[in-house]
């Protein structure tokens, strides 16, 4: 099995990438840890303990991070995501407890205490536990498996800016600081999530598996595709954050390059660009994997045969 940490601000769409995680048995999830990003702290936390609720999986460790990015006022997406950023299905107070320790802590923690090279980190939101945790412990950084993220975009540009897409926009600086850390990436750019678009057939798929899991999990993506179908006229709404577990699970649904990715942190026009020297018309170092393509009804089928085994 892979032992992996969940970073992340759900979101819908994280909440999916939550459900495929605790679904699979080839993945242990060590903890998951949230960060403000599409609404709130407090929200993000509450909502990451509601989803495993749902799995049946109270046994889970959720760490609240950081409440801001590292150096900017934080910029949060209720338009997409409802106010309590998990609109669709009626929600409750989660009863699972959040752990006592930050989530920056539980991160440099489980590096230096697992055997180097066994943990991966799984990012779907603005990536400031990670700067943060990368900055305070810069050792941890050669321990670290892999850092499979959902972030930024190179043809299909922006979904925050006509320049960035939300997750890199939101903190640059602790997208950079990921991106020369010099561990191993995979990113997950718009390019490859407007791919994996929820379909009304696809969506019919999760309520009819007949399991709360299958309810709670139609009863938000039909909510969250709203917004992308009014917006940018597409046959449903990118499941974007599931994509990085599938990556981990089914690397061969996917195909993209190794290549040197930045990131914009000066502008203020192009904030968060991730720039991806795709042709290679640079000689900087590669850093990261842009993936560039899908296989959708591979990546759709995991899905609905993984929620399929949740309660
Ligand atoms: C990313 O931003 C958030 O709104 C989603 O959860 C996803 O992580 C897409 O740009
Ligand atoms: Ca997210």
């Amino acid at each position: 099995t892979r032992k992996i940490i969940i970073d992340t601000d759900p979101g819908q769409d994280d909440a999916v990438a939550i459900l495929l995680a605790l679904a699979s048995p080839e993945i242990e999830v060590l903890g998951i840890t949230a960060v403000a990003g599409n609404v709130p702290l407090a929200l993000t936390a509450k909502n990451a303990r509601i989803v495993c609720e749902v799995a049946g999986r109270t046994d889970a460790l959720v760490f609240a991070g950081c409440d801001a990015p590292m150096t900017r006022p934080l910029v949060t997406a209720e338009h997409v995501h409802g106010k309590t950023g998990l609109d669709g299905p009626d929600l409750w107070e989660p009863e699972m407890p959040l752990q006592a320790a930050h989530g920056v802590d539980f991160i440099v923690k489980t590096l230096r205490t697992e055997p180097s090279g066994s943990v991966t980190l799984c990012a779907l939101g603005p990536l400031t536990n990670l700067g943060t945790a990368l900055t305070r412990a810069p050792d941890i950084a050669g321990r670290i498996a892999e850092i499979v993220l959902m972030g930024g975009a190179y043809f299909e540009v922006g979904n925050i800016t006509p320049a960035a897409e939300f997750n890199i926009y939101d903190d640059p600086e602790a997208a950079d600081i990921v991106l020369h850390s010099g561990a191993k990436i995979t990113m997950m750019p718009l390019d490859v999530t407007h791919k994996a678009l929820v379909t009304r057939p696809r969506l019919a798929a999760f309520g009819g598996l007949g399991t709360r899991t299958g309810r709670f999990t139609a009863e938000m993506l039909d909510f969250f595709e709203r917004f992308d179908i009014e917006k940018y006229g597409s046959e449903g709404g990118p499941l974007h954050d599931p994509t990085t577990v599938a990556w981990l699970l089914r690397p061969d649904l996917f195909s993209g390059r190794f290549v040197n990715v930045e990131i914009e942190t000066g502008s203020d026009l192009t904030r968060g660009m991730t720039v991806a020297d795709w042709w290679g018309v640079t000689d900087r170092a590669p850093n990261a994997t842009f993936i560039g393509d899908i296989d959708a009804d591979g990546f759709f089928d995991l899905l609905t045969e993984r929620l399929a085994r949740l309660p």
